[in-house]
Order: C-alpha cells, then sequence, then structure tokens
C-alpha cells in the first residue's frame, strides 16, 4: 500500500548550481538535502512547494517541475512519501530560515557527496538529466538504507491531487496555526527540551524515555510556520480510558488561546472514541482544565495507586 504522501522536496538551480540546506533538525539532521516541507492539507504538492521555497529561501517561484515520488520504510520516521520537484531561479540571492544553513553547491557535490542525505546520489543524477519523473523507493534497516527500488510511478499517483491527512490523524489550520494530531510532525528536539528542561512535572525525563512515551500514545501539536509551539499527549486504550499529560505551550505563544484549542481537541478525540473517563494532573492549572475541557476535581475514594518498588519517589519517568 502507498504510504502517504505528505512532503515536498524541491532542487532550486542557477546554472550548474543547486541551492542545497544542511538540517538543523531531525529527519536527517546535520546532512544537506534539498529544500521543502510538510503539504498543508487542502493544498496541492505544487502550491505546496511554492509555499515552502517561499518561506525557505524567498524565492517566488512559479512553474516548479515534478521530478518524481520518493516513498521509504524503516527510516527514522514513520513510511512516507515526497513529491520531488526542480525549478530555476534567476539569481543566487536567498534569504535565511530557521532550518538550516542554506549554500549553492555545483551539481557534482551534490550527486556525489557524503554529506548529502545519501538516497540523493540515487535519483539526483536522473531528474537533472532530464528523465521522465519515476517512483524512488528506499528500504532502511536501523537507519541504513539497504535496498532501492526504482520503478514507474504507481497507477494511484496523481501529483496534482490535493492533499488530505490520513484517517484518524486529523488536522486543522486557524492563521498561521496548524494543529495536528500526526505524529510525524513532532518536532522531538522542542518536545524533549520542554519536559526535560523547563516542565515542573517531569525535569530530567531522559529522552529515550520521552521517545517511547510519544510512540506509545496519540499525540497533538501546533506548529506556527512549521515550528512546534504546542503539545499534548493522551495515554489510551482509545477505548475506556485516557490521561492528558505533557501538555505545554511555548512560553512566547501563551495567553494566545493555543492551551484552549489544545485540551478542546483532545477532548474531542476522546468524545469521538466514546472513552468514558479521562484523567489528569495538574498543579496549578485547575481553572484552565475545568473551562475548556470540562474537568471535575477527581472523587478519590474510588481511586488506588501503585508506585514502581524499585524508583524512588523523585526519581524521573
Ligand atoms: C497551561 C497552558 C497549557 C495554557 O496555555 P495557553 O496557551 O497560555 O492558554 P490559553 O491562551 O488558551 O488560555 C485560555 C484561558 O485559560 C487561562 N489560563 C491559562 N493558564 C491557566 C492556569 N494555569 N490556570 C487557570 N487558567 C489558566 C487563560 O488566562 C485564558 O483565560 P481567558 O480565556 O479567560 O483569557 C500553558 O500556560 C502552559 O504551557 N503552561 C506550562 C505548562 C503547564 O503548566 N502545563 C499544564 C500541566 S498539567
Amino acid at each position: 500500500m502507498m504510504p502517504p504522501v505528505a512532503f515536498t522536496l524541491c532542487f532550486l538551480t542557477h546554472g550548474d548550481d543547486i541551492l542545497m540546506l544542511h538540517r538543523r533538525f531531525p529527519p536527517n539532521q546535520g546532512l544537506w538535502n534539498g529544500v521543502g516541507g510538510h503539504i498543508e492539507p487542502g493544498e496541492t504538492p505544487q502550491r505546496a512547494v511554492i509555499r515552502e521555497v517561499a518561506e525557505e529561501t524567498g524565492y517566488q517561484i512559479s512553474d516548479p517541475q515534478f521530478a518524481g515520488l520518493l516513498t521509504w520504510e524503516g527510516f527514522e520516521i514513520p513510511p512516507g512519501g515526497i513529491v520531488i520537484f526542480t525549478a530555476k531561479v534567476p539569481h543566487r540571492r536567498f534569504v535565511t530560515n530557521h532550518e538550516g544553513n542554506l549554500a549553492w553547491k555545483s551539481r557534482a557535490w551534490a550527486c556525489s557527496s557524503p554529506d548529502v542525505v545519501n538516497n540523493i546520489h540515487v535519483f539526483l543524477p536522473k531528474i537533472l538529466a532530464g528523465e521522465a519523473p519515476l517512483h524512488y523507493h528506499f528500504v532502511y534497516h536501523d537507519d541504513l538504507r539497504v535496498k532501492d527500488i526504482i520503478s514507474p510511478l504507481p497507477e494511484t499517483f496523481n501529483p496534482e491531487a490535493v492533499y488530505f491527512p490520513k484517517e484518524g490523524f486529523a488536522e486543522e489550520q486557524r492563521g498561521d496555526f496548524l494543529l495536528s494530531f500526526d505524529k510525524d510532525r513532532l518536532q522531538m528536539d522542542v518536545i524533549e527540551d520542554f519536559i526535560a528542561n523547563r516542565s515542573y512535572w517531569a525535569a530530567g525525563r531522559p529522552k529515550s524515555v520521552i521517545e517511547l512515551s510519544i510512540q506509545h500514545s496519540i499525540c497533538l501539536g501546533i506548529y506556527h510556520h512549521g515550528s512546534q509551539v504546542a503539545f499534548a499527549r493522551l495515554v489510551t486504550d482509545q477505548a475506556t480510558f485516557a490521561w492528558l499529560c505533557d501538555v505545554f505551550v511555548d512560553d512566547e505563544q501563551r495567553g494566545g488561546g493555543l492551551g484552549k484549542w489544545l485540551v478542546e481537541a483532545a477532548c474531542r478525540y476522546v468524545d469521538q472514541k466514546g472513552i468514558k473517563r479521562t484523567l489528569l494532573a495538574t498543579r496549578d492549572a485547575h481553572g484552565f482544565y475545568e473551562a475548556y475541557g470540562g474537568f471535575y476535581h477527581l472523587d478519590s475514594s474510588n481511586w488506588m495507586y501503585r508506585d514502581h518498588p524499585n524508583l524512588k519517589e523523585n526519581e524521573v519517568r
């Protein structure tokens, strides 16, 4: 089955050079790649790449050329797909961005350097040689590329189709903000920094524990121009019980209604699932959860708890 094709990747060319991005964030952190990003719900890949190129480089491209489809499995993020484009730009003056450093690189370097995301070496030479768009599928094992499959485009793939997120991964746009249940969008560095360094409830929680907790939870993120600014997760069997936790809004975005939006979306999720009871614990935000989630103080008389026999009271997990 075809994985969700929710990203774009664009190689901007000027003469014999290509504009490459040295990625500051995962996936492929620390490697050079083309520019691009998520396709927003309701966008075609072409509209998405025009927007992403403008946001990341300042170039207003009008006619990106569809160049191929890239899909993967077994990689550091869940299976997915990227629509590849090329576009010529009229000058070399780009605008810098927060995603990483941009630089013009020669075609030969982009097609062979070990500092480039290595699957680029497979498809970029073909694309730059003007070959017809193909489907490039890469199989990874333990983050190592173990198999390349190059084939004609799948009949079901339409590069001009409007993108809608896969079922169950609701997304909602409000102005410049996007709320999404799609874990592919989560920015682990932002979440780990807040939970481990700035939360009062899990200071020092190890990265490995945060990653595992996210893997096994329903997660909500809010993004501003692609940067994560809020997060919450629901620990749930998706049938009878849920625990709302790790709720935060970036300091600079507080007071703007994002917390309310996050909690309302989490409550909509549990209500749609027919989950009878949702719990949470908070030190000082009772009024907030009462007002926007309809939470009540717990009548604790029926409740019991158990602590891990070997973890001390203040040990962080
Ligand atoms: C609590 C938190 C998620 C709220 O997010 P936010 O984006 O600032 O909230 P909103 O802008 O949506 O605020 C909605 C309303 O809740 C109120 N509110 C915000 N924080 C509150 C709190 N701690 N207690 C009571 N009310 C609160 C706001 O004043 C606002 O009221 P208004 O609509 O009458 O103006 C955010 O402050 C945060 O991340 N805090 C640090 C982490 C934290 O404490 N998380 C909760 C752990 S359980």
